[in-house]
């Protein structure tokens, strides 16, 4: 029940390997990949409380706002274009320890200091989208946050 969903550990990897099987069974129990998505960004912000978190899928050559949790955000990102499309046109995870220092951030917010960005694929691993998740704090994400985190978006089926 999703009133059950609750996150133990001290350390970042504990806490992912706390939430990562409630994820599962979440996703596993629903085959509505929007409401998924939706639930993985309730999961990832309230349990990590991160700033934001939210998708952006690729639509006529952009990358448009999809399911997120936090303040509102810009809603068109075009390819090679900020953090988002730049993993987007390198189809890479890209971590910014500070997002000032990364020439083109867009600054949906001035309180977002670092960020994570994932493509998504598709089953047939083609690139249609990216996971964005973005800390207050400067350097919050590493190989252990990219690690879980594409482990987690393994689990969605697109
Ligand atoms: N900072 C991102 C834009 C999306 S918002 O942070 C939600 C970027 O530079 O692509």
């Amino acid at each position: 029940m999703a009133e059950d969903f609750e996150i133990i550990g001290n350390t970042k990897e504990e806490k992912y390997q706390s939430i990562l099987p409630q994820i599962k069974a979440l996703i596993d129990g629903e085959s509505d990949t929007i409401a998924n998505m939706a639930n993985l960004c309730a999961a990832l912000k309230f349990g990590f409380n991160f700033f934001w978190v939210g998708f952006y899928l690729i639509k006529d050559n952009q990358l448009v706002l999809a399911p997120f949790q936090g303040p509102v955000a810009c809603t068109r990102i075009n390819f090679g274009k900020g953090v988002c499309g730049t993993a987007w046109q390198k189809n890479e995870v890209i971590i910014v320890d500070d997002v000032d220092a990364f020439p083109g951030h867009i600054a949906c917010s001035s309180l977002s200091k670092s960020e994570i960005v994932l493509p998504i694929y598709n089953l047939q691993k083609e690139i249609i989208g990216v996971l964005d998740v973005d800390s207050e704090y400067y350097s919050t994400f590493d190989e252990t946050d990219k690690l879980y985190l594409e482990r987690i978006l393994e689990l969605l089926k697109f």
